[in-house]
């Protein structure tokens, strides 16, 4: 079965195709493009969801065009678009497309969910050649925890199979085989490296920036609050971060280069120690075999490698599986592996956008 998927719940627009068969335990991905209002969202310090749209409106035609080069409409078996969770006027551009897609070349049509969408990122396999065989142990296995980081959430949930809930509750897909453990009672992980960044006067988007810095940071100089690390639930928040920093930078006489080095390694070390800590003590609880990451805030390579090495000394028994960084950001072939692995198609009138969908 061969894919297309639309992506476009925040600022990207992203199109990709994935193959896969019956028992396929990873799909191939053929063709992956993302387009991205990036610079225009750096010199307005964030995104105006008006000015994402209209770019995205420019973008939808060629980018699917780009995608579709060396495969035409007529090898595409069925289309995927995310619904949501996301911006209002963002998603209809991505929605509208598809379902005009569907109707027109009479192609099935299934609804994801952007979160779960992240999460099916670990089940794309990059290599192309379909004749490779994809190794199990490459594989992820269930049960498995999730971690969800991205700009707008953080979230923790327990996956036991696929069937994931593509829709809303209360339609079609049902609530699928995920549960929600906890997630940020504020900031998401993202969005605190965000606005840490805007403090900063790092340039947009905090994360990478902040990242960035640390690499310079010294690590003795400053020590930040950990939030609801010893919590005891799967609750996160960020925002008390946000308020120590900027106090910490209230404070301070000079904001030097060094200074936002060192401040920028220990917020990183902070946002890190947290996500680690609570997820290994749900992968615990749950006796899991898989931990996935995904979301932009995965792209961060202090949290991967400090994911690494705990399971490397702690001696765990699941693994790690984090998706390669151009898949942890917004594009679609997270998109369309998610509806490959729970596969539940609508008709094309049924479909509209959620912008407040979540895991229930
Ligand atoms: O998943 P994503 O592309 O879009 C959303 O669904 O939100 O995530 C974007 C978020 C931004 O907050 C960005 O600062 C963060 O991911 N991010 C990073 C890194 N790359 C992107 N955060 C920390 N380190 C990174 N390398
Ligand atoms: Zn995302």
């Amino acid at each position: 079965m061969t894919i297309l998927g639309i992506e476009t719940s925040c600022d990207e627009t992203a199109a990709a195709i994935i193959e896969g068969e019956k028992d396929s335990k990873k799909v191939r991905l053929l063709s992956n493009t993302v387009a991205s209002s990036l610079s225009l969202h750096a010199a307005t310090g964030g995104i105006i969801p008006e000015v994402a749209a209209r770019e995205q409106v420019k973008y939808i035609i060629p980018v699917i065009e780009k995608t579709l080069k060396e495969t035409t409409i007529n090898d595409i078996d069925a289309i995927a678009v995310t619904i949501g969770p996301g911006l209002i006027g963002s998603l209809l551009i991505g929605v509208e497309t598809a379902k005009t897609l569907a109707y027109v070349f009479n192609k099935p049509i299934i609804p994801v969910n952007h979160l779960i969408g992240h999460i099916y990122a670990n089940f794309v396999s990059e290599i192309q050649n379909s004749k490779f065989k994809i190794q199990n142990s490459t594989v992820p296995e269930f049960p498995a925890i999730a971690l969800i980081v991205s700009g707008g959430h953080t979230d923790l949930v327990l996956i036991t199979d696929h069937a994931a809930p593509a829709m809303p509750a209360h339609s079609a897909g049902g609530r699928g085989k995920i549960k929600w453990l906890g997630g940020t009672r504020d900031d998401a992980a993202g969005e605190a490296f965000d606005k840490i960044g805007r403090l900063l006067n790092l340039p947009y988007p905090g994360g990478p920036s902040i990242e960035k810095e640390a690499l310079k940071g010294n690590p003795m100089k400053f020590i930040f609050p950990k939030p609801m690390i010893g919590s005891g639930d799967f609750d996160f928040s960020f925002s008390g971060l946000k308020a120590a920093v900027f106090r910490k930078v209230q404070t301070m006489k000079q904001l030097n280069n060094q200074a936002i080095s060192d401040i920028s390694y220990a917020v990183q070390d902070a946002i890190v120690d947290v996500l680690v800590n609570k997820t290994l003590k749900a992968a615990d609880k749950y006796k899991v075999k898989s931990l996935l990451l995904g979301g932009g805030v995965a792209a961060n390579s202090k949290l991967r490698e400090r994911f690494q090495s705990s399971i490397v000394n702690r001696k765990s028994s699941f693994k790690l599986f984090v998706p390669t960084k151009s898949l942890c950001t917004d594009n679609a072939a997270m998109i369309a592996s998610a509806a490959f692995y729970n596969y539940k198609p609508v008709d094309w009138r049924d479909i509209t956008v959620n912008p407040e969908l979540y895991f229930y």
